[in-house]
């Protein structure tokens, strides 16, 4: 799929999705940036490549601070000298009905979810654009699309990042560079752990294929859109949610 050799930077990579997305573009023979806030989950999915036979750098990172983020974009580039693909990935959910919602808590949402997008992308473009080529994907969310009660702040964060996404691919097309996002369901993690089993199972009959989705289908849609097999796909939003919100 042309992407052997190529530099992935994945953040919130010590989780369900990111870790999955880390270790397939790992099987496909790309060096992969492992970036978490956690280090100690960055080193988990880094050393879980390692077994794999594959080449990769944890990093420890906050997406919300652009000082962190440059910090982390400079030792990517003094150790591979180029970052070929951003899976925009790392991400929180603080949910409550807006009566009872914090401004602490709106804030940290959309510090993670919005704007880490806003700056992890724009601290990589620049080494995309020298190079005439790149593939961001953006992790969203079926909530950024219909909203949820709740969720307010989480839908909100991923609405925004749906209308980055369709800025971004405008703005960069010319440099040859797409910017692409998914829109995940109901997928198993850590996140939707926190489901009782009773509305797990509510969720279930509002699917039409009557299951969660699992970290490795993301990572398969990542991995085409970050691929040749995708060249002509530019500012899409791809739903991946078992059909529920056909
Ligand atoms: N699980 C789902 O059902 C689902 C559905 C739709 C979208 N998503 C999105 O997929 C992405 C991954 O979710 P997940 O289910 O794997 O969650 P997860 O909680 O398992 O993993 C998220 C990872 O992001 C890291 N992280 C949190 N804040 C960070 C920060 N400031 N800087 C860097 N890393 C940070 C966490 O440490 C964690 O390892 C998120 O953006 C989420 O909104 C998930």
């Amino acid at each position: 799929m042309g992407l052997a050799e190529k530099v992935v930077l994945v953040t919130g990579a010590g989780g369900g999705i990111g870790k999955a997305v880390a270790l397939k573009f790992s099987r496909l023979g790309a060096k992969v940036v492992v970036a978490d806030v956690i280090e100690e989950f960055s080193l988990n999915t880094a050393s879980q490549i390692t077994e794999q036979g594959g080449e990769s750098l944890a990093v420890a990172v906050d997406v919300s601070q652009i000082s962190s983020v440059e910090e982390m974009v400079k030792k990517i580039l003094d150790k591979f000298g180029r970052i070929d693909i951003l899976i925009n990935n790392a991400g929180i959910t603080r949910d409550n009905l807006l009566l009872r919602m914090k401004e602490e808590d709106w804030d940290k949402v959309i510090s993670i979810n919005l704007k880490g997008v806003f700056n992890c992308t724009k601290t990589v473009i620049r080494s995309m654009m020298k190079q005439r080529w790149g593939k961001i994907v953006n992790i969203a969310s079926i909530i950024g699309i219909i909203g949820n009660a709740g969720q307010s702040n989480y839908a909100a964060s991923k609405g925004g990042v749906i209308s980055l996404t369709k800025s971004w691919a405008k703005e960069f097309a010319s440099r040859n560079i797409n910017v692409n996002a998914i829109a995940p369901g109901f997928i198993r993690t850590k996140m939707t752990d926190k489901l009782s089993p009773e509305i797990k199972e509510k969720i279930n009959q509002q699917i039409p294929l009557k299951r969660f989705g699992e970290a490795e289908d993301v990572a398969d849609l990542c991995v085409f859109l970050s691929s040749d097999e995708s060249n002509y796909i530019t500012g899409e939003v791809v739903k991946l949610d078992g059909g529920m919100a056909i």
